[in-house]
Formats: structure tokens, C-alpha cells, sequence
């Protein structure tokens, strides 16, 4: 394996970098043939060689489960969908041929050509002019065929076996669907005689600051010749944008007689140093490039490459991994390449879409689960600053401990980690390398460790793996430079930092399981990595629903998951456990996200009588210049006034006071002062006025107080409140879809449903409703509920009702404007929100659409300007008002089967259950729980 290099005749157009315009790279994507056998025994010679043309169109790159040629995707997560100990096949293996041509010309011919596959799941075998070339069977790295001696000018055929299924497919049991094809680019290059090779770039920090070079050019020579003295390699750094930096510089390719003691023709460049270079960091990701020209003895420019990198540096220091020298933060989530119509196939805009939509929100590092992307991925992260945790594509997780110890699969482990390394080396956005992900902890683990530090000392590995298997304080240190847990409790990483000096930083591989209507705790979370030293943040699973688009018979649409291919066996909607829908439509808990990420931290500072705004910068390279901030003023439920915060230049990671920019009004009850962070200009990844940041502080509190009558008359107001304990389960609750899993996952819905809880009265508990009309005819409710010891950690303690739905429009005072649940709303504002009743947001039905602290909400009519208004009497209510009652939502499985009700149901609830991520980690806090009791609540219901 190589960096992925282009060469080019000039440096012009090797500093433009693209490759379609050089003579050296031609792109084979687009439309191939296809042919679909149910087993790779039955092809035929003549699939290879025979005429293709009526066979079917295939897009390539490309998933063939996706194209209605007889197979479908199939989701699992840890079971294989087939049984039998590794390498056991399933019965048979569906493959495909996929057809194609290329042209050679005669400028070619005096040089090699070489086939490049980006990846193909699971493995496949080339076949070009009829002619076997070879076989590739990690499904997410290149392979690369060398076909000179089979290419013609003109015209040469080229047929690519895929087969769905492999023994491979036992290391790549990731979580995700299984589809087939060729999901990556493929092209073919031309390659000079002696050419450019590969070439790694390490580029760092000089202690003074400055920045160090060290440069490996590998020449390729042809066995049968002995390359003459006098071959050189010209190196220039430049700035991205093409400015020269310092004088280039040449270097000898190695040349030596005696085969024994020769160590291949490399020229090295060594102790390059470099004042004033601008460093690296996802916050400022100055790129620079370097130019390498290959130069004959006869002082001919052979060719030129040009390699992206950047000066930065990554360390361990005790409990702290240091970029830069900083200990930075790792705002993460896990990403899997994944497209709702492409599958597998995603391509530089999808990417950047994804990436686009991180840095929106402050995500400042991404975790490649489980495998290398194809290298354009670690090129935008280059780009746009990301940090990226590259791993390697073994995943053994049916056979978690065993695989790894088995001698068939020893080499496997190795090139898979090995040839990531290669490839990847030079980005400079891949902070660690990860030695795969659940696949038990073994001598191979050590080993590749071990040959990585050989081959890249700047870089620290991760493998969860060996800390899980091997224990967190000082297990696994051959293999992990970091403790990279998943899914680990608050209480345990903090017990863990507050004993870490002088062990490893802990850093969470996989934590905030997004699986629905989730990610409760992840304020605390934040809270504990900011506060307790050794913890520096993680990761989030994940980045992206996996649903699939699908048309149903009557029409519909929707997202898919597991099963609805009937596919079996398989893991229901385990797969749609992003932040985002497939389509990148935010869940609301992409709100907390930005959040707890956010790179300003404004809190309420100075004394009660004379408060001041704190501000931090949470950013360790920059200063708040490139923000705007603007103020609020909430008084009572109405903005009363607003203007822009002067602030004084605020360093790198310090803070500084300012003073209140107004002051509360004398007759105010409560108030609360907003401050908004928004970009000064535009950015690669977000226009002018995107907000980065927000914050709240009260300025002044006041407890409830019982709503006052008002002059104008109420008409009358027909409601029926009832009592309920009920939500429509959501994931963390358990999986309705799967009660399988319910001994390991979810207990509470198990519970639920065994107390008589889930249903929409609440016949199992004792409570009464009270009615009275008061003088300007509203209508005020109380309720009583007491719940007893047994029935103690419901869902929620509330009433329900229904409006007409001629009220289309929802005003609240409270939480928002997005859905917050009670561990789940640090990012959620008090103030005066308006919008229209929430969709669902999941994929599969679920309590949704709730704002905690509710003062009062107003539902109205925009054809006959009618309000009904809702009013907390004496406290505060969660609210929500949505198109579907608890029992629809629970009783159907995916969106499809919802009805849009014709009335809105209302719920108001004294306590609402926090949503936790049991579906796969802790459960909800036990301060989020409900405690037995009696609750008293009452409201009042007016309509004008
Ligand atoms: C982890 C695994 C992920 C995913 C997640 C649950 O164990 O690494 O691939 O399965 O759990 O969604």
C-alpha cells in the first residue's frame, strides 16, 4: 500500500491538483455492466470475456443490493446473518460481474499501467482483456493491480468479480448493513518506469515553534534495472494558495551495488526546519504542500506529486493528549459512510455534507467506525479542520475474543492495520490510529501496535478493545495510548480521572447513544469531562440514521432499517441510532450537541447585587474577534430588549468579566439575559451570522404564582383532561420491536408494561381531577396523583387532552424553541417561542415534541384568530402538542403507519421521566427518574 499520489508533468498542474487533467489518471466511474449470479460457482467463462452488452447498468461506484438485481440489503449488528464458526460461508455466495473498458494510449504503453479499486464489499478478483490480475478482500482500502503486461493500446476489458460474502466478512462485522459492489471509485493510472512510489510527509512543531519537515520520496525501479547515479528528487514547500516557502531543496535517490546491505532507493530529506509556519488545528487548518519533482540524470523532470500536510503536533503527556501543546477538548461522533440511496456509495459532496454539518455544529473531531473512508474524506477533514481517529476495518464481533487469537486471520489483522497506516500517513488531520473496533484483544493487537510506533512515532493508537479486555488503569498499554471506553457511566470515568495522574487521558470512543429520541445526560457528561482532570471528551454514536429509502406498494416512502427487506435475522432499528436522519435532517438533539461543543462559555459572574457576564474561550488557538455577540433581555415572558456585547479581545482558552450591557427592569418577576455568538464572516463550513454559541443567565428568578383573572371574558373552553403515567416508550426505554433484548437493554419497558403503566389512563395509581370555572369563565385543573413505592420511576406524571386541530400554531413560554426533555435541555432558552406542532422526528414512533418549564402555552387558530391558552397555575408544566397520542405512537413501528390525527393532543405533565441512553449504555440519571409520591398540579384553560 501507498499514499494515494498523482503524478503529473508539471508543478503547475500538480499544485492544482486535478487529476482528471493529468495524462497520468483516468477515473473509471460511472456506468459498468452487471451481471448477477446466485453463487460465484456458477459464472461462466464467458462472464468475463462474452459479450456484456444486455446485461444490466450498474452506477459505479456503487452498492448492487440497492439496484434491484435480486439482492437486498441486510442489516446485523453483532450476530453474522449466516452461522458457522469463522471462516464457515453461507450456503451460497451471491456475486456479480461487473464489465467495463478502458482505453490505453500509446504514451501508456512505454510505461505501467495500474488498476485501482477504492474498495468493494466483500471481496473481489480482476480479470482485464480476460486475463486474472488478482484478488482484494479488505472490502474499505484500495487494491491495486499492476496489468502492464496485459493492457493493449486501445481498447482493454475490464471485469471485477464481486462477491457479496467472503471469509473476510467474519473481520467486518461492523454494525451496519451488509450491501455488495463496488462502493468506491475505480481508475486507472499510468505510472512511469522509475516513478514516484510513495512518499511520506511528517510535518511538525519545532520547540521554538517554528515547524520540522521530514521527507521519504520512495522511487520505484524495476527489478531488472539498476538505477544510474544521479537521479534526484526536488522538494518545495509551499502555502496552500502556492506562496514558495524557503528555497527547494534536493535529494539523492539512494543508489547502491551490493543487494545485501541496500535499503531500497529512497531520498530522504531530513532536519528541515521552517520559521514562522501558521500550525494546524481543526480551528485554523492551515494547509501547506509540498511539490516533489523527480528529476532524471540528464536533469528531465520526470514527474511531479504534490502532498497536502500541515505542521502540528499530537502527544501524550501524562493524562493529556496535547495538540499543539493544548489540551484540546474532542467534541466527537462516530461516523459510517452512508447514504439513504447509495448505501455504501458516498461521494466528495455527500462527505462534505456530512462534515459541513458537524463543524455547523461545533464537532471538532470524528472517529472513522469502523474503517478507513476512502482517502478524499481525510482530505476534506484536511480542509475543513477535523480531527480524525482513523481505524482499521477489523471488526470481529460475532466472535469477539476468539478471532484475534486465531493463526488463519493473524496475517489479516496485520495488513488491515498496516495498510491504513500507509495509505492515511500524511494527513494531517488523523490524530490517532485505532487498531479496529470489538474484536477481542491479542498478540496481534500488540504486534501491530508495535509496527505503527515503528513506522509513525508521531501519532498515538487507540484500541477500546485492549482497555476493555485488559482493564482501564494499566491494561492494554501495548496496544492503546488512550482509555478509550464506550458507553462507561459518569461515575466511572470520573472515579477513573480523579486517580488518572500520571496514567493515560481517557477519551471515549463511543458514548450518547443516539438511538431515537435519546441523549439525556449529555450536559453531565460535558460537565465531567470539563471538570475533572485525565477526561478530555469523546465521542458520540453516531453520526447518521442508517435508513435505506424505500418505496412501498401504496406509494409511501420512508427510511428503512433492519428487517423491512425481510431480512432475517436482523437487528430491527438498531441501525437508526444517529443524531441525524439519513438525509442529515438534524434530531433535536443536535441542539445539545452545538451546545455542550460550543466554543463560548458565557455564565453569570461578580455578586448578587452587582453581576457581571463571565466569558471563556473554549477554543485553545483563537480569540473571540471572529464572533459577534448579541444580548437579550427576557422579562415576563416577552423580549424587552436587545443590542450587541462589547467585548475586549479574549485569548486562546482564558476568560474575562464584562458588565451587564442593561439592567432589569424595577417591575419585572423573572428575567433572563440571552448572549448569542454568531460568525463575523463567512467560512468554509458556515455563512456569516451562523451562531456558534448561546448561553443563558437569570437575572432574576420568581417562584410560580397562581395565574390572575383577566378582564377579558374566556369563551367556553371544552377540554377533558385525564391523568397519565404513559409515554409512547421511547428507545432507551426499551425496544418495543425486539423484546429479545429486553434482558440486556430497556428493562424499564418490560416493567411498564407488567405494572398495566402503558396505556393512556392510569387506572393503577390513585388520582383526582378537580374542575372550576373561574369569574372571567377560564377554567382552572388540579390533579393529585400519588404514586406508590412499587410503581416508583414511571414515565411521566401529567394530564392529557385533545384540541381540534384548527389550532395550527403553538406558543409557549418555556424551554426551547427545540424538543428538551429534562436531561436534556441545557441548550434550551427560557423565553417566548412560536412555530407550528412538531413532526416526528424519529424513525420509529416515539414520545416526542416535549419543552420542560412551561409557564404557559397558547395554541392558536390562524384563520379565526382564536387562542386557547394554557397556563401553569402555581408551577411549572413540560408541555407538548403534537399530531399523535402516546398510544398511536407506540402502537406503530415506523412513520409510515401514523395517521396525522385530526386533533392535537396535549400533554402537561408535572414530571416527565429524563430519556437516558439505556438502549445502549447507562440509564437516565437517578436524579431524571420519578420518585414515589404525591404530585399536585393545576392549570388553568382559557380560550378568547
Ligand atoms: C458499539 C459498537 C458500534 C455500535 C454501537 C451500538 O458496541 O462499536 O458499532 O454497534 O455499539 O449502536
Amino acid at each position: 500500500m501507498r499514499a494515494i499520489l498523482v503524478p503529473y508533468k508539471d508543478v503547475d498542474s500538480a499544485r492544482q491538483g486535478r487529476r482528471e487533467k493529468s495524462p497520468w489518471f483516468k477515473s473509471l466511474n460511472g456506468t459498468w455492466k452487471i451481471k448477477r449470479f446466485e453463487d460465484v460457482s456458477q459464472i461462466p467463462a464467458s462472464a468475463i470475456t462474452g459479450d456484456a452488452a444486455r446485461w444490466a447498468n450498474i452506477s459505479v461506484p456503487g452498492n448492487w443490493t440497492l439496484a434491484g438485481l435480486g439482492d437486498l440489503p441486510h442489516y446485523t449488528n453483532v450476530q453474522m446473518p449466516w452461522e458457522g464458526k469463522p471462516p464457515a460461508l453461507p450456503p451460497t455466495i451471491a456475486t456479480a460481474v461487473h464489465r467495463s473498458t478502458f482505453t490505453v494510449s500509446s504514451a501508456w504503453m512505454k510505461r505501467r499501467t495500474i488498476v485501482h479499486i477504492g474498495g468493494s464489499e466483500s471481496v473481489h478478483m480482476v480479470y482485464v482483456n480476460g486475463v486474472f490480475v488478482g484478488y482484494g478482500t479488505d472490502s474499505r482500502l484500495p487494491s491495486e493491480y499492476d496489468v502492464s503486461h496485459v493492457v493493449q493500446q486501445g481498447s482493454n476489458d475490464v471485469a471485477i468479480v464481486v462477491c457479496r460474502y467472503s471469509a473476510q466478512s467474519h473481520v467486518e462485522d461492523q454494525d451496519q448493513w451488509w450491501m455488495a459492489g463496488l462502493h468506491r471509485e475505480v481508475f486507472v493510472r499510468s505510472q512511469a518506469i522509475i516513478a514516484i512510489e510513495d512518499v511520506s510527509v511528517v510535518a511538525g512543531v519545532a520547540r521554538s515553534g517554528g515547524g520540522t519537515l521530514s521527507i521519504d520520496v520512495k522511487v520505484s525501479v524495476p527489478i531488472i534495472e539498476k538505477l544510474q547515479r544521479g537521479w534526484m528528487v526536488v522538494a518545495q514547500l509551499e502555502t496552500f494558495d502556492g506562496k514558495k516557502v524557503g528555497a527547494p531543496r534536493s535529494s539523492e535517490v539512494a543508489w547502491f551495488d551490493v543487494p545485501y546491505v541496500f535499503e531500497g532507493h529512497v531520498a530522504r530529506f531530513r532536519q528541515w526546519e521552517v520559521d514562522d509556519v501558521d500550525l494546524w488545528s481543526a480551528e485554523n487548518p492551515h494547509r501547506y504542500r509540498v511539490i516533489l519533482e523527480l528529476v532524471a540524470p540528464d536533469d528531465e523532470v520526470e514527474e511531479v506529486v504534490a502532498v497536502t500536510t500541515g505542521f502540528r503536533s499530537v502527544s501524550i503527556s501524562g493524562n493529556q493528549l496535547l495538540i499543539n501543546g493544548e489540551r484540546v477538548m474532542i467534541r466527537g461522533v462516530n461516523r459510517h459512510d452512508h447514504h439513504p440511496d447509495k448505501g455504501k456509495a458516498v461521494n466528495v459532496d455527500d462527505m462534505r455534507a456530512d462534515l459541513v454539518l458537524m463543524k455547523q455544529h461545533n464537532v471538532n473531531a470524528v472517529r472513522c467506525s469502523h474503517y478507513p473512508n476512502d482517502s478524499q474524506f481525510l482530505d476534506l477533514c484536511d480542509e475543513l479542520g477535523l480531527y480524525v481517529i482513523d481505524e482499521a476495518n477489523v471488526e470481529s464481533h460475532a466472535w469477539n475474543t476468539s478471532l484475534c487469537h486465531d493463526p488463519c486471520y493473524r496475517d489479516t489483522w496485520m495488513s488491515r492495520i498496516t495498510r491504513m497506516v500507509e495509505r492515511d500517513r500524511n494527513h494531517v488531520c488523523i490524530i490517532a490510529w485505532s487498531l479496529g473496533n470489538e474484536a477481542g484483544y491479542g498478540a496481534v493487537h500488540d504486534a501491530a501496535a508495535q509496527w505503527i510506533r515503528s513506522v509513525d512515532a508521531t501519532r498515538p493508537i487507540q484500541y477500546e478493545g485492549a482497555v476493555f479486555h485488559a482493564g482501564w488503569e494499566s491494561g492494554g498499554v501495548a496496544a492503546s495510548d488512550i482509555v478509550c471506553p464506550m458507553y462507561a457511566p459518569i461515575d466511572a470515568i470520573v472515579e477513573y480521572g480523579k486517580k488518572s495522574a500520571g496514567k493515560r487521558p481517557l477519551i471515549l470512543c463511543e458514548y450518547s447513544h443516539a438511538m431515537g429520541n435519546s441523549n439525556g445526560s449529555l450536559s453531565d457528561y460535558w460537565h465531567a469531562f470539563e471538570t475533572t482532570p485525565g477526561l478530555q471528551g469523546g465521542f458520540v454514536w453516531e453520526w447518521k440514521d442508517h435508513g435505506l429509502t424505500q418505496k412501498l406498494a401504496n406509494g409511501k416512502k420512508r427510511f428503512a432499517y433492519g428487517g423491512q427487506f425481510g431480512d432475517t435475522p436482523n437487528d430491527g432499528n438498531f441501525v437508526a441510532d444517529g443524531l441525524v436522519h439519513a438525509d442529515l435532517t438534524p434530531h433535536p438533539a443536535m441542539r445539545e450537541l452545538a451546545w455542550v461543543h460550543r466554543p463560548v462559555w458565557v455564565t453569570r459572574g461578580g455578586t448578587a447585587s452587582q453581576p457581571v457576564l463571565v466569558i471563556r474561550n473554549r477554543q485553545w488557538f483563537s480569540t473571540l474577534d471572529h464572533y459577534v455577540a448579541t444580548w437579550e433581555l427576557i422579562v415576563d415572558g416577552a423580549v424587552s430588549k436587545s443590542g450587541t456585547l462589547k467585548v475586549p479581545t479574549v485569548a486562546a482558552d482564558s476568560r474575562c468579566t464584562v458588565s451587564l450591557p442593561t439592567v432589569v427592569p424595577a417591575k419585572a418577576r423573572e428575567a433572563f439575559l440571552t448572549v448569542r455568538w454568531a460568525l463575523k464572516s463567512t467560512t468554509s463550513w458556515a455563512p456569516k451570522g451562523h451562531v456558534v454559541a448561546w448561553d443563558q443567565v437569570v437575572l432574576r428568578s420568581a417562584k410560580p404564582t397562581s395565574v390572575v383573572t383577566t378582564k377579558k371574558a374566556s369563551t367556553p373552553v371544552s377540554v377533558s383532561p385525564r391523568v397519565t403515567l404513559w409515554r409512547a416508550a421511547v428507545d432507551n426505554d426499551g425496544f418495543k420491536m425486539m423484546p429479545q433484548l429486553w434482558n440486556g437493554f430497556g428493562k424499564s419497558l418490560e416493567r411498564w408494561l407488567q405494572q398495566g403503566i402503558a396505556t393512556d389512563d392510569a387506572d393503577v395509581v390513585q388520582s383526582s381531577t378537580s374542575q372550576s370555572e373561574r369569574a372571567d369563565g377560564s377554567v382552572r385543573f388540579e390533579h393529585t396523583v400519588s404514586l406508590p413505592k412499587d410503581l416508583a420511576d414511571v414515565p411521566r406524571v401529567g394530564a392529557t387532552f385533545d384540541v381540534p386541530a384548527r389550532f395550527t400554531h403553538v406558543r409557549y413560554y418555556g424551554r426551547g424553541p427545540h424538543e428538551n426533555y429534562p436531561d436534556r435541555n441545557a441548550s434550551a432558552m427560557v423565553g417566548v417561542w412560536e412555530s407550528t406542532p412538531d413532526e416526528l422526528p424519529y424513525l420509529v414512533p416515539q414520545e416526542f415534541g416535549l419543552r420542560t418549564e412551561c409557564r404557559w402555552m397558547e395554541l392558536i387558530d390562524k384563520k379565526t384568530g382564536d387562542v386557547l391558552r394554557i397556563e401553569a397555575d402555581g408551577c411549572l408544566l413540560h408541555m407538548s402538542a403534537t399530531h399523535h397520542t402516546a398510544r398511536e405512537l407506540f402502537a406503530a413501528n415506523d412513520r409510515t403507519e401514523l395517521q396525522r390525527n385530526r386533533a392535537l393532543t396535549i400533554h402537561l405533565d408535572i414530571a416527565h421521566r429524563g430519556l437516558g441512553t439505556a438502549s445502549c449504555g447507562p440509564d437516565t440519571l437517578e436524579r431524571y427518574l420519578i420518585p414515589a409520591g404525591e404530585y399536585r398540579f393545576a392549570y388553568v384553560v382559557s380560550q378568547r
